[in-house]
């Protein structure tokens, strides 16, 4: 007796040959590696998309190890929080491997300010704590919810978004990232601290408000 064997529709092919062909920025934010590790040379003079690679020769186990997340930062400042990075530049075992993370600690009521990351999605776990966690869309769509220990959060590559503590006692989150080096762009300084500053006259029409709301911000973040 003949079987009939279902053969898959060309939708199907279509979309597997998709996915096989398209060039990787569909399938992560980072290139892929070519080879199995690159340990970064940080000091390198030569100029690459990411870092060169220090010599095998040159390797030790202790390159793919990281302490720095076991440590709580200073929250002690102007946000009551105190972000630590484990990226490429912390830990140059992440070099070409297209993945870093991130430690916050929050003081109550410390805020990570509304900011984004250019170069990656962000997936979030809180460790500790009871963080309000938010972002917003192209749209202008807030997406937010109160969030406790074990439980997740993620963040659409680019968009801008905030955490608030809003629990009584300390909070930390651990953050995940699908680049080496996502980058952060953290409006308060890049709107009111730019070096040379954006010249009042744009901030004050952006904004509808006049000079001396645009000076008085600008102060609180003068170095
Ligand atoms: C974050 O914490 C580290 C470690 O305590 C400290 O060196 C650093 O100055 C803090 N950063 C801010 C912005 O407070
Ligand atoms: C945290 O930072 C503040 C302000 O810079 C400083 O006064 C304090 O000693 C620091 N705390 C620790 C535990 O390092």
């Amino acid at each position: 007796m003949a079987t009939m064997i279902a053969l898959p529709r060309p939708p199907f092919f279509m979309i597997l040959f998709l996915m096989v062909l398209l060039p990787s920025p569909c399938r992560s934010a980072d290139p892929d590696p070519l080879q199995d590790f690159c340990v970064a040379d940080l000091k390198a003079s030569l100029s690459v998309n990411g870092f060169p690679c220090k010599p095998v020769s040159e390797v030790k186990s202790d390159d793919f190890f990281f302490d720095g997340l076991a440590k709580e930062g200073n929250t002690t400042n102007v946000f009551g929080s105190n972000v630590t990075a484990a990226d490429v530049l912390a830990f140059p075992g992440l070099n070409t491997l297209g993945i870093s993370m991130n430690r916050v600690d929050f003081a109550p009521g410390g805020v990570n300010p509304p900011h984004s990351h250019p170069r990656a999605t962000e997936a979030g776990v809180i460790i500790k704590g009871k963080l309000l966690v938010g972002f917003v869309t192209t749209a202008n769509v807030l997406h937010s919810k109160v969030l406790e220990a074990g439980e997740m959060f993620v963040i659409p590559r680019g968009l801008v978004h905030f955490q608030r503590n809003v629990g009584k006692g300390k909070a930390v989150s651990l953050t995940a990232f699908n680049s080496q080096r996502p980058g952060a762009v953290v409006l308060p300084f890049t709107l009111f601290a730019s070096t040379p500053p954006i010249p009042n006259n744009v901030l004050t029409k952006a904004f509808q408000v006049d000079e001396k709301v645009i000076n008085d911000i600008k102060s609180k973040f003068a170095s």
